[in-house]
């Protein structure tokens, strides 16, 4: 790790950034060179950014739309910037046109509306390799009621669940559990299409608002209604190549928005990596209870899933349990993954896409990761944008220690907040507490008008004392 921190602080245009562009031409014979086109704006694509310009492929990157993070990111190859295309990650004919005019050698979609969309198909079509799950793939995400039924019928442990388009046979399911439930929206709803019952009443209401009123439009045609598991949730991340999965360490997120899980769902409030209370063995069970049979059901159903399985799991008594299945890395797991993982990562997503994973060992650092995501007030309902964001100088000097930038942009060369989730703070360290201590550390020399963040990221997997 230290290692990589120093190619890091390399980047800058300083002697050792001379350092790495030497390096670059020494080696440049053994690594082919790649040009890349990292699609998404979120902590997640900063991270991405952040670790695929380490690579010594890397000769050439854009990011769209990318945020003003990723914009002061630099390639280690040859010092030069990334540059940041003013195109949504939803705009696939405009991504597509400037794909074509710039012929990237690599597109890394980081969200999941895109692949959603079939970016990973239509870039296929006019002969541009894309990482990501096609659109057939991304259905594990884009509907829950494919995941749900695919689980039931590969036998991968899932939650008791029904599936309804009609309100009345719903409520009926909804009663048989009692009320106690998850009622889901089959489509994408910006993370907000699940709401959690415990009683009739609040059960009939989320079947009101999301099958009848339409509250996430076509999304809530069908809903899937789960039982309500209880138990510790994780996050699995596998990336996977057509045939095999290579399973990463473990990781938590924090999703309510309040210390001690309190309030409302967010989009992810903080991350740490490892977990302490998942050993080697639940891992190794996990991928033969989950990944195995996923995988054989996707090669029984002609399923072609090169990219990211991101199942979110229950850990519940009677063993683990997938609630869901995202088709993309995690926001705000891939900032604790990135700094511990030591592949290359051009390589392993080329590996991904070339469906040659299985020649590919992953290697992890033996440190702690803790990320602390700095929010705006009012997330996640309605925030204001455009706070300037003041400190990020003194957080970026500190050791073993990254800022990845999600809602942030530009303004008159003023580094301001533009979105809910603003900022990232990561940090790594030999222990979980250090990285902890260390992440906070960080937080502190932020600030911003409005700014709030959980003051108990990684607590469930420190002991007392
Ligand atoms: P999902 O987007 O399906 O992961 O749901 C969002 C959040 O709702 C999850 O992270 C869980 O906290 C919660 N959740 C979803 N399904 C269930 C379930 N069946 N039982 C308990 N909690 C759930
Ligand atoms: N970590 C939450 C998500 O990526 O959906």
């Amino acid at each position: 790790m230290g290692r990589e921190s120093g190619s890091i602080r390399g980047l800058s245009p300083t002697p050792l950034g001379l350092c790495a562009v030497a390096l670059g031409r020494r080696f440049r014979v053994h690594f082919p060179a790649v040009r890349i086109f990292v699609i998404g704006a979120g902590g997640r694509e900063h991270a991405l950014v952040w670790k695929l310009a380490q690579s010594p492929h890397a000769t050439q990157m854009w990011a769209a739309p990318g945020n003003a993070g990723i914009a002061a990111e630099r390639l280690a190859r040859n010092g030069s910037p990334v540059a940041c295309v003013p195109i949504g990650a939803e705009d696939l004919p405009r991504l597509l046109a400037f794909a074509q005019d710039q012929k990237p050698d690599l597109t890394v979609v980081g969200p999941d509306n895109p692949l959603a969309l079939g970016i990973v198909d239509l870039f296929n079509e006019h002969g541009l390799r894309a990482w990501g799950p096609n659109k057939v793939a991304a259905q594990f995400e884009s509907s829950k009621v494919f995941a749900q039924q695919f689980m039931e019928r590969h036998g991968i442990p899932a939650p008791k669940a029904g599936v309804f388009t009609v309100a009345r046979a719903a409520s009926r399911f909804a009663a048989e559990l009692g009320g106690r439930c998850a009622v889901k929206a089959d489509g994408l709803a910006l993370g907000k299409g699940v709401i959690i019952s415990h009683d009739m009443a609040q059960a009939d209401a989320a079947i009101e608002e999301i099958l009848v009123k339409r509250a996430f439009g076509a999304a809530g045609a069908q809903v899937v209604i789960q039982e309500l598991l209880a138990g510790t949730e994780v996050s699995l991340h596998a990336l996977c190549d057509g045939t095999s999965a290579k399973l990463f360490p473990t990781s938590q997120d924090h999703k309510r928005a309040l210390d001690g899980d309190a309030g409302p769902n967010t989009g992810g409030m903080g991350t740490y990596s490892p977990t302490p209370f998942l050993t080697d063995a639940h891992l190794a069970m996990a991928y033969r209870d989950i990944l195995q049979p996923w995988l054989k059901g996707c090669a029984a159903e002609g399923i072609d899933f090169r990219g990211l399985l991101y199942p979110g799991l229950m850990l519940t008594k009677d063993g683990p349990r997938v609630l869901e299945f995202n088709a993309r890395f995690g926001d705000p797991e891939t900032q604790v993954y990135l700094p511990r993982l030591e592949n290359d990562l051009v390589e392993l997503l080329e590996a991904s896409v070339n469906g040659t994973l299985a020649q590919v060992e992953l290697k992890w650092s033996a440190l702690a990761s803790v990320c602390v995501v700095m929010a705006s007030g009012g997330y996640p309902g309605s925030y204001a944008k455009g706070k300037p964001i003041s400190g990020l100088d003194a957080a970026a000097a500190l050791p073993n220690t990254k800022v990845f930038h999600a809602g942030t942009t530009l303004a008159g060369g003023q580094v301001v907040t533009n979105g809910g989730r603003v900022l990232g703070v990561t940090a790594w360290a030999a222990s979980l507490r250090a990285a902890r201590d260390a992440a906070y550390a960080a937080v502190e020399q932020i600030r911003f008008e409005g700014a709030h963040f959980r003051r108990d990221i990684a607590s469930k997997g420190l002991k007392p004392g």
